[in-house]
């Protein structure tokens, strides 16, 4: 890791850009989940406390290069007022006269919001224009938007190399946790990958078969690969047509050492709707006019067995259909074991997406895992393996 942190930039008297995702979840103006915004409080108030001025940059919303007054930033001034304890300024743009102002009379004390940077077209086309303009309003760039860093973007990539760079502690938090989870692992390493579809997480579970010792699939991709061994799923979501892709799948992790658990009792039903009747059955004998919408118990099993072995977890996507009782059942009853074994320590637990976390939430063990990512795409992307461009630009510049 190349990057600089927080402690190896000289910030004071300051005037510090810092790019953060407060890409929050708003309804009626209020904000409804401020988990990304409670996590850059850390770096806020420490570069404050190292006398820095804080001026932030951050996007909202897809608003594609236009000024989409619904996509301002500037409602959520209050609840980041709320979460630094310092008042907050907004700027109504990010570059420009207005920015300028604001950073002018920007005191010691305080910290300034720049508004949407997806209200310029330059942001998303990496512009260098946009990001000279952005760069010449600081002496100093963090980047604390981890969640954002797959993004190319203006204030993710372009201003990095333009100004002293480092890593903000919420990155650089992310980074570590990740890395202790997939870079440099203690074995065995197990990976849980869920959710609908093979075909979106084709990437990631071809990285992760090279890297993991135990793959756990499950959701709507595991009756895919039931159905790559010539087993009739009925009435599931399965994607027919990418039985091949994950025969090869599980060859690949075959000649890499890497087991493949998929459920080995299901639970089917003929309806998807909470409380639907149900029953569980083996995975071969899903009725020809019901569908699987959860693994069963003798499944958990082996996957609680298969925690019990494992030194480090790294989750994405639920094992069922989470959203509907009772077929968020085996998605519970793993978080739950997985956050037993992190609290006794014998386990290092980090989890990422938005399914994910709302999943592990849902069934209360969140709170317990080792480390819960902000990131949605990130978080996918690193573990397909892929660079970061946010990423990789702070790396350039060490
Ligand atoms: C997110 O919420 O996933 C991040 O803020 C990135 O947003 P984007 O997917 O619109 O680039
Ligand atoms: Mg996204």
């Amino acid at each position: 890791m190349a990057w600089k942190t927080l402690d190896e930039v000289d910030l004071d008297g300051k005037v510090v850009l810092v790019r953060v995702d407060i890409n929050v979840p708003v309804e009626n103006g209020k904000v409804t989940d401020a988990t990304r915004i409670e996590k850059i409080v850390p770096t806020v108030q420490d570069i404050m406390s190292k006398g820095g001025k804080p001026v932030l940059l951050a996007h909202f919303g897809r608003p594609k290069g236009q000024v989409v007054p619904e996509m301002s930033l500037e409602p959520l001034v209050p609840a980041l007022e709320k979460a630094f304890g310092f008042p907050v300024k907004f700027a109504k743009d990010c570059i420009g006269g207005p920015a300028k102002e604001a950073v002018g009379a920007l005191q010691k004390g305080e910290v300034l919001l720049l508004e949407n940077t997806r209200f310029h077209a330059g942001e998303e086309k990496n512009d260098p224009m946009l990001a000279a303009e952005m760069g010449a309003l600081g002496e100093v760039y963090v980047n604390d938007a981890f969640s954002a860093a797959h993004r190319a973007h203006a204030s993710t990539e372009g201003i990095a190399k333009i100004l002293p760079a480092a890593a903000g502690r919420l990155m650089e938090a992310e980074l570590k946790a990740l890395e202790a989870a997939l870079g440099d692992p203690d074995r065995p390493v197990t990976a849980v990958v869920g959710g609908a579809k093979v075909s979106t997480k084709l990437d990631l579970l071809g990285n992760l078969v090279a890297k993991v010792d135990h793959l756990i699939i499950g959701g709507g991709m595991a009756n895919t690969f039931l159905v790559a061994q010539g087993i009739d799923v009925g009435k599931s979501l399965a994607e027919r047509d990418m039985a091949d892709t994950a025969k090869e799948i599980m060859e690949k992790a075959k000649a890499a050492g890497c087991k493949i658990h998929l459920p080995v009792d299901v639970v089917v039903a003929r309806e998807f709707k909470a409380g639907a009747e149900n029953e569980t059955v083996a995975n071969d004998a899903c009725p020809a006019d019901a569908m699987i919408l959860d693994a069963g118990p003798k499944s958990v099993e082996e996957i609680s067995k298969v925690f019990e072995n494992s030194r480090t977890l790294i989750w994405n996507g639920p094992l069922g259909a989470f959203e509907i009782a009772p077929f968020d059942a085996a998605t519970n009853a793993a978080a739950a074991k997985a956050a037993e074994l992190t609290r006794e320590e014998k386990l290092i637990s980090v989890a990422g997406g938005g399914d994910t976390v709302a999943a592990l939430n849902k069934a209360g063990a969140a709170k317990d895992f080792s480390y819960i990512s902000t990131a949605g795409g990130a978080f996918l992307e690193w573990m397909e393996g892929k660079v970061l461009p946010g990423v990789a630009a702070l790396d350039q510049q060490s």
